[in-house]
């Protein structure tokens, strides 16, 4: 129905589509990560991230948040240390952090699938997790 061209374009056209999704998302600034507010990014933790994550040092399927933003960084198991960086090598900082929630990634210990959160969602997270001191 299409011919021969037609269909090249429909399979292009599809082919493009299916990259778009693939593209690296967009990792809201420094600035518009500042002055989240706490309480609400509780409730974005309980909703994303609380199944794989305790807000103490305990560690689930992911490690215990307690510390994340603290100098000595997020508890981990025995013998894997990141320092002061993420699983993917980045330093930990507000931006960082951001990027990862959105693309997700692995370290030593798992993969850790994306979340789509939106800038105020991630801003108040990131608020909130900056509460989590061991
Ligand atoms: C399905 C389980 C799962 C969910 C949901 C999840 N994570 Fe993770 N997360 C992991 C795993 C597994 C790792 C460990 C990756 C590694 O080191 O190999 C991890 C690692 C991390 C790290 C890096 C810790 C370090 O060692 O520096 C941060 C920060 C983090 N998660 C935050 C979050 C936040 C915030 C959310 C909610 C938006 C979330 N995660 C949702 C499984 C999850």
């Amino acid at each position: 129905m299409f011919g021969r061209f037609g269909m090249s374009f429909v399979l292009f056209m599809f082919l493009v589509g299916c990259s778009t999704n693939r593209d690296p998302v967009e990792v809201p600034s420094a600035e518009a990560l500042m002055g989240g507010d706490a309480a609400s990014g509780e409730q974005v933790f309980l909703a994303s991230c609380a199944q794989c994550h305790a807000i103490t040092d305990e560690m689930r399927t992911g490690p215990g948040m307690a510390g994340l933003f603290q100098p000595e960084g997020p508890t981990r198991p025995a013998g894997i240390d990141y320092g002061d960086s993420l699983p993917t090598g980045q330093p930990i900082n507000e931006v960082n952090v951001a990027q990862f929630i959105l693309e997700g990634g692995r370290g030593e210990i798992a993969y850790m699938p994306p979340s789509h959160l939106d800038t105020q969602q991630l801003a108040d997270l990131i608020a909130y997790l900056k509460t989590l001191e061991k």
